[in-house]
């Protein structure tokens, strides 16, 4: 199947370096979210990186400037109508994913694939609510996606080959490493990540350790390059909450039980870098 045009759904954290990284092979992207501010704020976002490009002289101005032109925003969801491909990278709640996949269908092209940068969501579940089940996948990217090489993609129960292997061609020439896993709850990387994040924040919750201490020996002893807590800030605390809470509910196990002092900190817009306070304080 021939992509050239891509529609990514949501210009947060990573909706702006789904952008950026498909802009930079050469697709035509739009760049749709909910208010004209959140798309300039994604907007800003590629820019100030690709600008760093720039100045360590990994890429000419012009390039930048050709890579800028290929990005457009949008904040009318119709703008799917002209698109190969859409790439939703909203917020991780299924409602929201169910109801924006709903109207995709209805508005995206008969030829159209319709993928979710979910982080733990289930692929068939959100495919249901299309009535192109085949043409939906998961396609997740990780944080921060112009830098980090993996792509999980994942088959919903219907997806066929030919949309699997076009989703494949496309991460490959995002420069990126596609791995295939199957659809369930937290697919492989948040299976055996998050729940790692969730004890490191029930060792703070219980005491046993400080939370610089906690992220020094995971870091140290471990050799991670970052501590579970700064990870954490850095996904977003209100994205570990549903991953926690998919998984939780996916599995009925307690061993996926949230950390209460996670719901806290979401309940007070702590959310992490994104809001300038998660586990630590940001500029
Ligand atoms: P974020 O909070 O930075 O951005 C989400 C964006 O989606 C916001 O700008 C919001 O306004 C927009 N949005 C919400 N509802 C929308 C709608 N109906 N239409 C258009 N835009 C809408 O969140 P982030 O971190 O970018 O996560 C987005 C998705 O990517 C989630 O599903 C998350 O699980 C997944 N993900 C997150 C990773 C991370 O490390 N943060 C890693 C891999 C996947």
């Amino acid at each position: 199947m021939n992509v050239e045009k891509i529609m990514v759904i949501g210009a947060g954290q990573m909706g702006s370096g789904i952008a950026q990284v498909c802009a930079t092979a050469g697709y035509k992207v739009i760049l749709n979210d909910l208010k004209q501010e959140f798309v300039e704020r994604g907007f800003a976002v590629i820019q100030q990186n690709l600008s760093r490009q720039v100045s360590k002289e990994r890429m000419t101005s012009e390039e930048m400037e050709a890579i800028l032109g290929n990005i457009t925003a949008s904040t009318d969801l119709n703008d799917a109508g002209q698109v190969d491909l859409v790439i939703e990278a909203a917020v991780e709640n299924m409602k929201v994913k169910t109801d924006l996949f709903k109207q995709l269908d209805e508005i995206a092209p008969a030829h159209a694939i319709l993928a979710s940068n979910t982080s733990s969501l289930p692929i068939t579940e959100i495919a249901a609510a299309t009535n192109r089940p085949e043409k939906v996948i998961g396609m997740h990217f990780m944080n921060p996606v112009p830098v980090m090489k993996l792509v999980e993609i994942i088959r919903g129960l219907a997806t066929v080959d030919e949309v699997y292997k076009t989703i494949e061609e496309i991460t490959i020439r995002l420069g990126k490493v596609p791995v295939e896993v199957n659809d369930f709850p937290g697919f492989v990387s948040n299976r055996i990540l998050m729940p790692m994040i969730n004890e490191a924040i029930y060792t703070l919750y219980e005491g046993v350790a400080t939370k610089e201490a906690i992220d020094e020996v995971m870091k140290l002893g471990m050799n991670h390059p970052m501590g579970p807590l700064t990870l954490a800030d850095f996904i977003g605390l209100d994205t570990c909450l549903y991953i926690m809470e998919t998984l939780h509910e996916g599995f009925g196990d307690d061993k996926y039980r949230p950390c209460p002092l996670l719901r806290k900190y979401v309940s007070a817009g702590w959310l992490g870098k994104k809001s300038g306070r998660g586990f630590y304080i940001y500029e």
